[in-house]
């Protein structure tokens, strides 16, 4: 074993704590890794983050220490329906290190008084704050009211997710391709269910098929208690994604597909989970 590089240190310590951070949201996750880490090791096929698109915490901020760290970008996606873009990260020589799916809102198209309330809420970060090694699972720099998270929910369910749990893995993913027990994603989400796990079902449990190279499958956010100003509510947090690459032309395909990502947001949905 060759001793790891301080890129490869600072990577495993970055994907360690947003690991912590999210199972405290989503503690089924462990459950579920347990499921299947019984059989063989769980490797993590992506992890997906949230922000706004303004210039103090857009993609290439929440970017910039994977970038330091030796990923490079992979694809541009597009969400027109969410007002939302996205771009793909991964590490070109280390394929056990985990693709990162950076999504951002575009604040711009929405109404003036959705603009004014994320201003309000970025204005209360620091440049400092940003560039702390632990900013991806820092969790929520903010104050928020519930009334002004329901206004937010009215006009975008993730304005009002990324606004309600501020900056954290929004999911982690199980790649199927690495279990040794299980390659068929249909016998995934069985198990899933069979163990009482709730699926999201927004177009059929699985999104994606192996012509495009990719079926993805999720459950549904867990719901857990959020501190606002005024009240305590409880909301949908995080979710587990279980994802199976497929070969097109030989090659196993690494990207991702809007389509598919489009449905699996909406695991976070409130009138899903
Ligand atoms: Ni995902």
């Amino acid at each position: 074993m060759s001793e790891l590089t301080r890129s490869e240190k600072s990577l495993n310590q970055l994907f360690a704590g947003m690991w912590q951070n999210y199972l405290a949201l989503n503690p089924d996750a462990q459950s579920i890794h347990q499921l299947f880490g019984g059989h063989s090791e769980v490797v993590n096929d992506h992890i997906a983050l949230r922000t706004f698109n303004l210039p103090q915490v857009n993609i290439a901020k929440l970017a910039a220490p994977l970038l330091a760290n030796g990923y490079v970008e992979g694809g541009d996606y597009v969400f027109e329906r969410k007002k939302l873009v996205a771009k793909h990260f991964y590490h070109p020589t280390n394929d056990k290190l985990p693709k990162v799916f950076i999504s951002e809102l575009l604040v711009e198209q929405f109404s003036a008084e959705l603009q004014d309330t994320i201003k309000q809420l970025i204005n209360q970060i620091t440049p400092q704050m940003v560039a702390e090694s632990d900013f991806l699972y820092s969790g929520k720099p903010w104050q928020l009211s519930f009334a002004t998270y329901q206004k937010l929910l009215a006009e975008s369910e993730y304005a009002a997710w990324v606004a309600a749990f501020g900056y954290r893995p929004n999911h982690f993913t199980v790649s199927i391709n690495h279990l040794s027990q299980y390659n068929c994603i249909d016998e995934v989400n069985q198990l899933l269910l069979d163990n009482g796990f709730k699926l999201n079902a927004v177009n059929g449990l699985v999104k994606g098929t192996a012509l495009q190279g990719l079926q993805q499958s999720s459950t549904l956010a867990n719901k857990v208690d959020v501190v606002f100003t005024d009240f305590t509510v409880k909301i949908p947090s995080c979710f587990y994604e279980f994802a199976l690459r497929h070969k097109i032309d030989g090659q196993l395909f690494n990207g991702f597909i809007a389509d598919s990502a489009d449905k699996i947001f909406e695991s976070t949905d409130v009138k899903l989970a």
